[in-house]
């Protein structure tokens, strides 16, 4: 059985008082759920303090070198010692904005899991590439190098399958959508190592609302959402956690 997962990825968007508040929020009434945090950067030490072990935190990239001269660049190493213990891996606005390749992701996944890091592999087609019908050899296609450099190793992250355009737009995938794709994710994964593709936790996300939440959970293959804008609003992320 896996555990139901609700991860809040704040993008560029918080501060001190805001980190207070909803790791407040959320050590105050604990979800049923696995819940995970991902802040900017500067806010990740505060985060870890508040969230008291109760609720994971992680960060929202990383670099894909050990160390050494990367100005501006955040190793695994330093994200583990500040107490981060997830990270996001090649989400899209990762691979729209900075050109993130697929050999780069992989090999920001290996920094992570040699650092105690769980990835949170992030995976989607454009809405060109879903209107045409690719969606599933777009998503095979992100799935094969992960495959091929960690194999087995895979069972170690969590995959989160996010249409980017149903990122942010408010137009969140059709519950059969989702539940079509995470089995497709599945069925690739199974082709690989039938256990691994048993134990891996597929997110959701795209525009998850407390009001799409419970259908998008209820579905066979979806383990949970990576959710943005609603998980900076307090009530509103609790309810999607319950939801799960
Ligand atoms: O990583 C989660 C994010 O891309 C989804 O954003 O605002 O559509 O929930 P949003």
């Amino acid at each position: 059985m896996r555990r139901k997962l609700v991860a809040a990825n704040w993008k560029m968007h918080g501060s001190s008082a805001l980190t207070a508040t909803l790791l407040g929020a959320l050590v105050a009434e604990p979800p049923p759920c696995e819940v995970v945090v991902f802040p900017p950067f500067p806010y990740l030490p505060q985060a870890v303090q508040l969230a008291f072990g109760a609720v994971g935190v992680g960060a929202q990239d990383l670099s894909a070198h050990v160390q050494g001269a990367y100005t501006g660049e955040v190793s695994a190493a330093m994200l583990h010692d500040v107490g981060a213990r997830w990270v996001l891996v090649g989400h899209s606005e990762r691979r729209q904005y900075h050109h993130e390749s697929e050999v780069l992701i992989a090999a920001k996944l290996q920094r992570a899991l040699e650092n105690a890091l769980t990835p949170v592999l992030c995976v989607g087609e454009t809405l060109d590439e879903h209107e045409r019908g690719n969606t599933e050899r777009v998503i095979a296609s992100q799935l094969q190098t992960p495959l091929q450099v960690l194999g087995s190793r895979l069972a170690g992250v969590v995959i989160a399958y996010e249409p980017i355009w149903a990122i942010g737009t408010g137009r969140t995938a059709s519950a059969a959508q989702v539940q079509a794709v995470h089995a497709f994710m599945r069925s690739q994964l199974a082709a690989h190592d039938a256990k691994l593709s048993r134990l891996i936790r597929l997110l959701y996300g795209g525009s998850v609302k407390a009001a799409n939440a419970p259908e998008l959970f209820a579905q066979p293959d979806v383990d949970g959402g990576l959710v943005g804008g609603a998980s900076l609003l307090a009530e509103e992320f609790l309810a999607i956690c319950v939801a799960a």
